[in-house]
């Protein structure tokens, strides 16, 4: 079966999809993006991504591309079109095209929309769950909007494999005070060792998380205590269980930070109960 992908209104080739080389995208990263979990070829909390998008695109005065129901038939199709029944949606909408202009093109400049689906083995996700992740820490160099889900990912990207050469899975970017903000794609949790669960609070250093959100519902739910403030790489280390949330992730614990076990260095009850009740919470769309 051929991959296809969504490119301003024609499902492509994978070979043959493309967009200008004076998209603006490309050129200045001015566009946002989402990535959404595809579980039994459904979408899961498609709302909550979608309001997120929205909330990109108005920081940025970017125009929705499209009405809601076109964009959720956009990525349905995707889908269906190449057979993800695990995997994720990719769907990325930039400013446009036009002469290399930093201030904005004309207002009647239509935006590029891409969307894409790729499968993702479930099992090799929840082999890394049964023994856990490492993590490297690294100052945090990105902006101060880290709330708007932009693709000017380049800081990310650099964490990414300076962690990938350090054995780590992940990286945890830490603030000028000393403060793990989250990671390079995902939200950073420690449980304290009086089992209290907690995560950096909203603010504009941090990606609200769709996967953080769903976890917090969980945490309600199951009456699990539960505090959002920020904490630093020394409590982490006395944490009694570390973990990361994302969309592809789900709830994936962390054993090791910079070389050092997080407890025991294996995956804690409290992350391994989180992650297998995610999915009873987590809102999944019918196609
Ligand atoms: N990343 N923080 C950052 C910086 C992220 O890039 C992500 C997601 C998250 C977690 O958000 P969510 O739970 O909504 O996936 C937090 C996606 C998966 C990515 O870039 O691939």
């Amino acid at each position: 079966m051929t991959r296809v992908v969504y490119v301003n209104g024609r499902y492509l080739p994978y070979a043959k999809a493309a967009v200008h080389v004076e998209d603006r995208g490309f050129q200045f990263g001015d566009a946002v993006y989402e990535v959404c979990e595809v579980r039994a070829g459904h979408l899961v909390d498609e709302a909550r991504h979608m309001a997120r998008l929205a909330r990109s695109l108005a920081a940025l005065g970017i125009d929705a591309p499209m009405s809601a129901g076109a964009l959720a038939h956009v990525m349905r199709e995707t889908i269906r079109r190449n057979r993800v029944r695990h995997g994720l949606v990719y769907l990325q909408v930039t400013r446009g095209e036009g002469p290399r202009e930093f201030a904005f093109p004309a207002s009647d400049v239509s935006r590029t929309v891409v969307c894409l689906a790729r499968p993702l083995t479930a099992a090799a996700q929840d082999a890394a769950a049964e023994t856990g992740i490492a993590v490297k820490t690294m100052p945090d160099i990105r902006w101060r909007r880290s709330e708007i889900k932009t693709v000017m990912l380049l800081p990310a990207v650099l964490a990414k494999e300076a962690a990938r050469n350090g054995g780590a899975r992940e990286a945890w970017f830490v603030d000028a005070d000393g403060f793990v903000t989250e990671g390079a794609s995902s939200n950073a949790w420690i449980v304290a060792k009086d089992g209290v669960v907690m995560t950096r609070q909203i603010d504009p250093a941090i990606l609200a998380g769709v996967t953080r959100a769903t976890l917090i519902d969980v945490l309600k739910e199951e009456g699990v205590e539960f505090r959002e403030r920020p904490f630093r790489i020394e409590e982490a280390l006395q944490a009694r269980e570390a973990f990361i949330t994302s969309a592809t992730n789900t709830v994936m614990p962390v054993v090791r930070i910079d070389g050092k076990a997080v407890w025991d260095g294996k995956p804690g009850p409290i992350s391994r109960r989180l992650r297998s009740k995610f999915h009873q919470f987590a809102v999944i769309s019918s196609a």
